[in-house]
């Protein structure tokens, strides 16, 4: 067995002797964004640090703990802190969770995070359903020898974002009176928010939003053959004329505004699923 089978499977069984159920939906929560997993209910929690070969999370506004338990009577795990590029890891690290929800039996998984707007039709506080994105990380996770039991070695990616969910998330935002846009991600590297020039370079290759996080999660997702859903919440502006300072503050500031919107759509996407 690989090293990286033998890792996943390692972890699993570890989080399996805390919690024998088999979760249904993976949730990876973004930057100010993790209160979702307080409507958890008959949870278990396991630190990221007792859980085999799982890298530890370190940046503020991210916990580091896997959550198992119900959500809408649904068995669901969920990271509270996902692993970023930028805080060292590897891309293999940043996705070794996902590998391990597959292996625990997730078929969906939902993602959120935080990002700048580039759309000129956008404001602060805005969500934004991931319709596609635009890969611009400098580091593949599916760099290497392709591993056949985890997924083919030239995976598709004509739908990465599945067309049911956002079909069915819209249909809750409007029932809900929550405007929502549907727009293309761009995942960078980061730690730096991006210059006006690169702001404005992301909006005419076609993105809408950019940040750090979600895209290596979601290719490693469709590798799995996973169900996704991805929501940004629009914390800054980057593509403004004015004097534009973003700081890290600002960005969870927002975030933590516009999370109980957020929460009210992944907590009635998962009841539809
Ligand atoms: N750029 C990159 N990542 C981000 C941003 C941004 O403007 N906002 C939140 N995360």
């Amino acid at each position: 067995m690989s090293d990286l089978l033998q890792q996943i499977a390692a972890a699993a069984d570890h989080i399996k002797k805390e919690w024998p159920e088999t979760p249904q939906v993976g949730i990876i929560l973004g930057s100010g964004l993790g209160n979702l997993a307080g409507d958890i209910t008959d949870s278990i929690e396991i630190p990221y640090e007792e859980i085999p070969y799982f890298p530890s999370s370190s940046v503020e506004g991210h916990r580091g703990k896997l959550i198992l338990g119900k959500m809408n009577g649904r068995p669901v795990v969920a990271m509270a802190g996902r692993f970023h590029y930028y805080e060292g890891h590897s891309m293999q690290q940043v996705t070794f969770p996902v590998r391990v929800m597959k292996a625990l039996g997730v078929r969906t998984l939902l993602l959120s995070n935080a990002a700048g707007g580039m759309n000129a039709q956008f404001k602060v506080g805005d969500l934004m359903i991931i319709r596609d994105h635009i890969n611009l990380q400098p580091e593949h996770p599916l760099r290497g020898t392709n591993i056949a039991e985890l997924g083919p070695r030239f995976p598709d990616m004509s739908e990465p974002y599945s067309k049911v969910l956002i079909a069915k998330a819209k249909e809750i935002a409007g029932a809900n009176n929550i405007p929502v846009h549907t727009g293309v991600y761009v995942g960078v590297q980061g730690p730096t928010f991006e210059t006006r020039a690169e702001y404005k370079f992301m909006h005419v290759i076609g993105g809408d939003a950019v940040g750090m996080s979600t895209v290596p999660e979601v290719i490693v997702g469709v590798h799995s053959g996973l169900q996704i859903f991805a929501m940004s919440v629009i914390t800054d502006l980057g593509i403004r004329e004015e004097e534009n300072v973003i700081t890290h503050e600002e960005v969870l500031e927002a975030a933590n505004a516009a999370e109980p919107k957020l929460t009210l759509i992944f907590r009635e996407l998962i009841s539809a699923l």
